[in-house]
Order: C-alpha cells, then structure tokens, then sequence
C-alpha cells in the first residue's frame, strides 16, 4: 500500500513510518520542510499550498501533525496548539476531498481531552465531549475533517490516549525524576490515566488502515486505565525505584498552571470500544507489562 503521513519525524510519526516500511508498505513522508524527493513530499500548510498530485491514488493517509501539548500554555501556546490542529486538519482534509483518486482512508490523529475531566465515569466513542480547552480544540480538530468525511473518504479520528514509549511522549519525561528517586503520586494520585503502549498504537493504527469497518472516532487507549497511583507503582516496581515523593495537586497548579490541572490531574477513564468491536487484539492489555516491554526491563 501507498501510505502518506504527516507529522512523521515525531513520537507516533517515526514509529509508525519504521513499522510501515518493515512491513513493505511504501511510506511516503508528508513534511513542512522542502521535500529532497524519494519518500517524501513537501507541504507549506500554513501558507495552504500542496501539490495535489502528490496525494492521488494513496491508498491511505495517516495525519499526525500538531503543535506539541506539553509545555506551559501561554495564550500564544494555546493558539498554536488549536491552529495546528484546525488548520491544517481542514486544509488537508479539503484538499484530499477535491483528488480524483482520493484515498480509501484518512486516518487523523485526535485525543482522549475530547471527553476533558470525568472522574470515575467510564468513557466510549458514544460519550459526550469535554468543556474544557483541550476538549473544545478537539471537538473542532475532528470537525476539521468534515470535508472528506462528507466525499465518502472513511475518516477515522484517533481519540488517543497517554501512549508509553521510551523515546518520546509522557513516559521520556517522567523516567528521569523515578530513575533519581524522586516520582511519587501527583495530587491525590486518584485521577484515571487512559495510557497506551507505543506498540499498540502503531498496530492499531494499521488495523484502522487495513479495516473498513473502523470509522469515526476511535478510542486508542489500552482495555485497562489505571490511577495516578497504580500508575506510580507500576512504574517504580519496573525501574526498581522508591516512589514516595508526592506532588500535591497545587504545587503543580503553582509549576504547570492549566496545562498541570488538565494533563496531570485530569481523570479521564476510556475504553476502547471500537477497536475491540472490530476485531483489534491488542499487543499490552496490563500496563506493567508495556511498561517492561517499551522500556525493555
Ligand atoms: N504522544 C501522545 O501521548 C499523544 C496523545 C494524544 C494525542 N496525540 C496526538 O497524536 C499526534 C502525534 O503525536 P506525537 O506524540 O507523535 O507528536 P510529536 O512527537 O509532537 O510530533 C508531531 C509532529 O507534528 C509536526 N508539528 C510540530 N509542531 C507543529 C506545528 N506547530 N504546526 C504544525 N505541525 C507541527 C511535526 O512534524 P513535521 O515537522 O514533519 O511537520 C512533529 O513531528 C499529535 O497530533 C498529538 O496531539 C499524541
């Protein structure tokens, strides 16, 4: 198959490209900085220009591109984080609608801060979204990809979870305070984290490639969300360190300010229900399992 992607050099993009290829898959990178040809093309998205010759006949094109949530969220932050997201959503989208040979599918990276705080409630595809900031750029990220949807492009919305891979994303940032001794529970440590393994997020994401009964928005989480404090354990008992150092919930409001109250204390409990309604059998159902094997301990 003739794959596009974008946002291909980042956490989920690069492993995503690697596993496609391994597999004899030709994946072609879609990326801002001018393409040197062979499996690359180039887009200026911001500036809304894109040959779209490069896009014919791809039989799919998996769309990850997006300002980075991490980091604190300035207005200036936050209107990136949205503009990246809406932007170039609905400019690919709309050109992708307007191909002659469009692809079969577009897959587009979404987030589980669609549905925002929920405490203990348990969240499928069928829940309503958040209120919040997160939740609101969300709701518009997957509107964005209204035009091909509406051309009968299968559009799947990849409402993915906190994914756990040892190069990249949430997990990279929290091995260096444990490895020192220093990780503990953040707030009351009772908040659910809807965590997946990088493993299964790029198989899952081939099985929405591959299948066509998977459309719409898909919750790319593991079957088993865990607490901040199961979490935290977990963790520790796998790099054999002491978690006792506690980060009280306004300590991190003081450090991280909306992006902490969201991302660190927010509880969001997802099932996914769709992948496994379509047959998805997943890599790592026990996050102590893919914590040792994307961490390889
Ligand atoms: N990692 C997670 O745990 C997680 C969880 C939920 C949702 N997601 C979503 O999944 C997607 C991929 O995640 P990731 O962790 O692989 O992200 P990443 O490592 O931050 O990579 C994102 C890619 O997007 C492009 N990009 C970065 N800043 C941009 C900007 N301001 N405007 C336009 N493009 C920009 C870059 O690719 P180019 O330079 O090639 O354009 C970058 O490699 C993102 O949309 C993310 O929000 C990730």
């Amino acid at each position: 198959m003739r794959i596009i992607i974008s946002g291909s050099g980042g956490f989920i993009g690069s492993a995503l490209v690697h596993s496609l290829a391994q597999m004899g898959h030709q994946a072609v990178r879609l990326v801002r900085a001018a393409s040197s040809g062979g499996e690359e093309v180039g887009w200026a998205p911001y500036e809304q220009k894109i040959d779209p010759s490069l896009l014919e006949g791809a039989d799919a094109i998996v769309h990850l591109s997006g300002e980075s949530i991490a980091g604190r969220w300035t207005a200036a932050k936050k209107a990136r984080i949205r503009t990246s997201r809406m932007q170039l959503t609905g400019f690919l989208s709309k050109t992708v609608a307007r191909l002659n040979k469009p692809p079969e599918a577009l897959i587009c990276a979404s987030a589980i801060g669609y549905y925002g705080s929920r405490g203990e409630e348990i969240l499928t595809e069928e829940s309503r979204p958040g209120t919040d900031f997160l939740a609101q750029v969300t709701e518009a990220w997957e509107l964005a990809t209204t035009p091909a949807s509406e051309k009968g492009i299968r559009v799947v919305n990849l409402r993915t979870g906190v994914v756990l891979g040892s190069n990249g994303g949430s997990l990279a940032k929290m091995l260096q305070p444990f490895k020192f001794g220093l990780g503990g529970i953040l707030g009351d440590g009772q908040q659910y984290m809807s965590w997946i393994s990088l493993t299964d997020v790029v198989a899952a994401i081939q099985h929405a490639i591959e299948k066509k009964t998977v459309t719409g928005p898909v919750n790319l989480v593991a079957p088993n969300p865990v607490t901040n404090l199961e979490f935290t354990k977990a963790l520790g008992r796998v790099l054999r360190r002491p978690t006792i150092v506690p980060l009280p919930g306004f300590m991190i409001k003081m450090l991280f300010g909306e992006m902490g109250q969201a991302l660190l204390l927010g509880s969001t409990r997802v099932t996914p229900a769709k992948l496994l309604e379509t047959g998805y059998e997943f890599k790592h159902t026990e996050l102590e399992d893919a914590l040792r094997a994307e961490l390889a301990r």
